[in-house]
Parts: C-alpha cells; sequence; structure tokens
C-alpha cells in the first residue's frame, strides 16, 4: 500500500474505515495527542486555501507537531527549482510534506521524490481529503455508508472524482448529473456503480443527500462566463431539495458561490450540514497525519 495520499485510491477498504474510525475517535475524545511530536509538516499551497490549509496545520499542532506554510510562488516550485529538487530538499528536513497544486503531476511528482510521505491537499483531479470528510459526515448522519443513496448535482470536477473513488470502497449508492460536457470519467462512473442521470430533478429522487461543488474551479476562471451559461439549472434551490423527498441533508466543499452552484436558503438552512463537513475536515486530516506521520498503527 502507498506511503502517500494522492488520491482515494491510494487505500483499500480497510484503510479507508482506519481512518474513519480514528477520525471518529478523535472527535468523541476532542483528541490532542502525541503522535506527531517533534515531527514536522511542510504546506506547500500553489492555490488559496482556508479549511485545508487551517485543518492541516491545527490538526499537526493537535497531535504535538508542527507545520510550515510554503507560498508555492515564493518557493518557485517549478520554476525557481524543478519539482524533484524542492522534493529532496524537504525531504531531508521534514516528516511529511502536503501539496495543493495546479496540476496533478506535482504532487505526484513530489511523492516520487520526497522520501516521506506525501499528501495531496487538492489538485485539479483529486481533493482526497475533502472525500473523507465526506463520508465522516455521511456516517454522522446515517449511522452507515453502504447503501447511502447520494445524488451530486454539478461539475464532474477534483471533489466529485474523488467522492466517486470513495463511494466505491464504502458502496454508496451515487447519481451523479452534470450539463453535458461536464461529466466525469465513464471508467470512473462505472468503478463506482454509480448512475448518470442528466435531469437533476430526476437525479435527487429518493437521495438521502444531495452534494454540489463550485462550477469554476480554481484555475478555469477564464471559462467562468460560459460555465454560468452551461450549468442554467443546476443549482440547488428548495425546490431541487424538495424532489429530493424533503428529508435529504445539503452537503457542500466549501466555499461556495450562492446563488450559483446553491442558493444561500439551502445552504444555510435547517438540512444543511456544511458546517459539520468542515469541521470534519480537521477531525480527518488528524486521522490521515497520525497515521501517515505519526505511525499510528491502521488496524487494531
Ligand atoms: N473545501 C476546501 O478544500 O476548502 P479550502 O479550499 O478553503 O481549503
Ligand atoms: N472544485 C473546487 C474545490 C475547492 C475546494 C476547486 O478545485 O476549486
Amino acid at each position: 500500500m502507498s506511503n502517500h495520499l494522492l488520491s482515494i485510491s491510494d487505500l483499500d477498504t480497510d484503510r479507508l474505515h482506519a481512518l474513519l474510525r480514528t477520525a471518529e475517535q478523535f472527535k468523541n475524545a476532542r483528541y490532542r495527542g502525541s503522535e506527531l511530536r517533534g515531527k514536522t509538516l511542510a504546506m506547500i499551497f500553489e492555490k488559496p486555501s482556508l479549511r485545508t490549509r487551517t485543518t492541516l496545520e491545527v490538526a499537526a499542532v493537535h497531535l504535538g507537531g508542527h507545520a510550515v506554510y510554503l507560498d508555492a510562488r515564493q518557493v518557485g516550485l517549478g520554476v525557481r527549482e524543478p519539482v524533484r529538487d524542492v522534493a529532496e530538499n524537504l525531504g531531508r528536513w521534514v516528516e511529511g510534506v502536503s501539496a495543493r497544486v495546479n496540476k496533478h503531476e506535482t504532487v505526484a511528482g513530489l511523492a516520487e521524490f520526497a522520501g516521506v510521505p506525501v499528501i495531496n491537499a487538492l489538485s485539479d483531479a483529486h481533493h482526497p481529503l475533502q472525500a473523507l470528510a465526506d463520508l465522516m459526515t455521511l456516517k454522522e448522519n446515517f449511522g452507515r455508508l453502504a447503501g447511502v443513496r447520494l445524488a451530486y448535482v454539478g461539475d464532474g470536477n477534483n471533489v466529485l472524482t474523488s467522492l466517486l473513488e470513495a463511494a466505491a470502497l464504502a458502496g454508496l449508492e451515487v447519481v451523479v448529473s452534470t450539463p453535458e460536457g461536464y461529466e466525469p470519467d465513464a471508467g470512473l462512473l462505472e468503478r463506482a456503480r454509480a448512475r448518470f442521470v442528466r435531469d437533476p430533478f430526476e437525479a435527487v429522487q429518493g437521495a438521502d443527500a444531495v452534494y454540489t461543488d463550485v462550477w469554476t474551479s480554481m484555475g478555469q476562471e477564464a471559462e467562468a462566463e460560459r460555465r454560468l451559461r452551461d450549468f442554467a439549472g443546476y443549482t440547488v434551490t428548495p425546490e431541487l431539495m424538495e424532489a429530493a423527498g424533503g428529508e435529504a441533508i445539503f452537503l457542500h466543499c466549501l466555499p461556495a458561490h450562492y446563488g450559483e452552484e446553491v442558493v444561500e436558503e439551502v445552504a444555510h438552512g435547517p438540512r444543511s450540514r456544511i458546517f459539520d463537513q468542515a469541521e470534519n475536515r480537521l477531525h480527518t486530516v488528524k486521522a490521515v497525519l497520525a497515521h501517515y506521520l505519526g505511525g499510528r498503527p491502521w488496524s487494531g
């Protein structure tokens, strides 16, 4: 099994459940441990972040360790210095590296040469740390993951990719609804045994949870206007939540663009669990650091 967490596919079912169990224990016990005592995490960011940066740093501190924030522009990742050299340097100083990158190959390159565990803190292709918090939130709400029905409405992006990979391991029943041209990879849909339904109102029927993400991801700003037009009709509104049966919870990885992929009434309404999800980013990332950097055993 890989020493790195570049995508959810780096996990198997046992490891996925181990991470979720550890995260639940940490949350219930308001855990502050010593797994990272004397250890340092380097955090490279090529893109902005609120949740990922804060939770990685707070998690490192809660586990007795330390995190160093590195602005990729200042490091000159791949510009001032090749990715390989940055990785080989960092590997001599720190016990783990996290990286939020424009291109997935950059985080993969860091993993190849760092000699210490590398955690993907979001790339154009994957967002594994988000999917862990998403699963934890679903499990909290439904007491299980297998058979929970999740409807994802919006862009077939990095967040959906990690969610589908996680669904495949956990046995979630996913229905995906995107406009034409924004579908996720067909092979991935098949691996996750997910259904694709073009009409969002049909897609959400019988859903336990409705999930959406921004229509324009970081790095796609030049396409924002076209995307606004293409995604018309895919907004999560009270009417769409009603079509899900009225009991469904609402999920979003955040940040949200209110009035685009979701209206504020839903995101801040009684069925919304977006801030539980955000909280669970802390507990799940703590579990990731404890297992990957802290030597916490995967079983037992
Ligand atoms: N959901 C998420 O990754 O948030 P940030 O971009 O703020 O880290
Ligand atoms: N899909 C979004 C997620 C942000 C957390 C992006 O990549 O910008």
